[in-house]
């Protein structure tokens, strides 16, 4: 059949077949199928959309057009977290070693941050010495010998996607549920891991605003993930305004180490916990890798809220910290820096946003934050752009606190006086509201999608 053919059938609302799918895959990565038709195409599935068949076929064919990462030489159940991206999420750092310390083995790749979001990656490697490039084997050893391994993405996963995505972003064909959908779990499904946790984030300072888009995502990934055989579940999560306090690389590690001493603000605290106790119960539910000596979470049976006070359990019995030092020690890092945070670097200038009259803060945009801490040289608006990793934003207030006029509600830090002018700037037009009224606080997980 002809490509227009199928663009046609696409268009008047038909379903393509498996083998139809998979051929448009592969032609396109290899040049068969040129952009303009393709665009067509994504054009077509933004309005018709794609049912769930459709979706695992499309989305298997993207994690095959790459490498697949084989992690089955490593012994245990291996439970991946994905989040949808946010501002001042540095859960990754906190929640590997939460669960690498129950036993369970974490072989985690993340990616670098781009626009308003921050990157796990760079936050890594605002640890001065810290490698996120590791050789696939040296890799699997660490995750071997300490059982955990947090890397940035290696080998060529999904090339499908990232040929995609660049078409995607230039034909007005991004905001497609089905089309997300595909993306990050194509990536998700090359990455290897046997089960797969989502955070899929909704409010001001998520890739989905709305509620009811946030949950269809979450519904068609955990549809994707289950059809293509490995057990997802996605837990659909706040971000209406940033996650703790700290946004910016070495400010969020900081937050970070906070949090493994069991200090560290609350909404962290609660998200950590959650995500780490979904990711246990999964591991803890499945028999099918378990030897019969192991001493772990293996077929313990762990409910969700089992999970959850087990993760609290690795916080309190400092097991996670030890874990984390583990990991920063195996990875090049220095340790000096994470037993005495005070040693990172602190940006030269620094600045305050301050409240504009009296009242509680009762909205804040949150995307607004993420991109004035890009703009304090915290994160990137190109790809190649250099990251400063002392530089970003420490909020002072949230949402539901008082203040009064004059009252500082961020203290912000980078290289030079002008950037913070810029990003207060931005800021000072717009980026919260009070109320005369407390505001109802958000809440932190809305719902449990399996
Ligand atoms: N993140 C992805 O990886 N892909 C998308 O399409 C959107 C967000």
């Amino acid at each position: 059949m002809r490509f227009v053919d199928l663009i046609c059938k696409k268009r008047e609302g038909g379903e393509l077949s498996d083998e139809e799918i998979r051929e448009m895959i592969a032609d396109y990565v290899s040049g068969t199928i040129p952009d303009y038709q393709m665009s067509s195409m994504l054009m077509a599935i933004f309005f018709n959309g794609m049912s769930d068949r459709e979706l695992t076929t499309m989305t298997m064919a993207m994690r095959d057009s790459g490498d697949i990462v084989d992690l089955t030489s490593i012994p245990g159940v291996k439970v991946d977290k994905h989040s949808t991206g946010g501002v001042g999420d540095k859960t990754t750092l906190i929640i590997g070693p939460i669960v690498a310390a129950c036993g369970i083995p974490v072989a985690k790749m993340s990616g670098r941050g781009l626009g308003f979001t921050g990157g796990t990656v760079d936050k890594w490697e605002s640890i001065p010495g810290y490698q996120t490039a590791l050789s696939e084997e040296t890799f699997f050893k660490a995750v071997r010998e300490h059982g955990i391994s947090l890397v940035g993405q290696s080998g060529d996963l999904a090339p499908a996607d990232k040929a995609l995505y660049a078409l995607r972003d230039v034909t007005g064909t991004v905001e497609s549920i089905p089309l997300i959908a595909s993306s990050i779990m194509s990536k998700k499904l090359a990455a290897g891991a046997d089960k797969i946790v989502l955070d899929v984030t909704v409010g001001t300072g998520a890739f989905m605003q709305e509620y009811d888009r946030a949950k269809e995502l979450a519904k068609r990934m955990v549809a994707i993930g289950n059809g293509a055989g490995k057990e997802t579940v996605a837990m659909l999560t706040d971000m209406n305004e940033p996650l703790g306090y700290a946004i910016g690389n070495n400010l969020e590690v900081k937050e970070a180490i906070d949090m493994l001493h069991g200090e560290g603000p609350e909404d962290l605290k609660e998200i950590c916990y959650a995500l780490a106790g979904m990711m246990i119960s999964l591991a803890s539910n499945d028999d099918s890798k378990v030897s019969a000596d192991d001493e772990s979470v293996w077929g313990k049976h762990l409910s969700y809220e089992q999970g959850v006070e087990l993760a609290k359990k690795r916080i309190e019995d400092g097991s996670a910290w030890e874990k984390f030092k583990e990991v920063v020690k195996n990875q090049g890092g220095d340790l000096d820096y994470i037993e005495n945070p005070e040693k990172f670097p602190v940006a030269a200038c620094s600045g305050e946003l301050k409240a504009s009259g009296d009242g509680y803060i009762s909205w804040i945009n949150t995307m607004d934050f993420g991109l004035a801490a890009g703009m304090l040289g915290a994160g990137r608006a190109k790809k190649d752009d250099v990251i400063d990793m002392s530089a970003g934003i420490i909020m002072k207030k949230k949402i539901g606190d008082r203040v009064s006029k004059g009252d500082v509600i961020a203290t912000l830090h980078a290289a030079s006086d002008d950037m913070i002018g810029s990003a207060i700037s931005h800021l000072e037009n717009g980026a919260y509201r009070l109320s005369d009224e407390k505001p109802d606080l958000p809440k932190l997980i809305y719902e449990v999608i399996r």
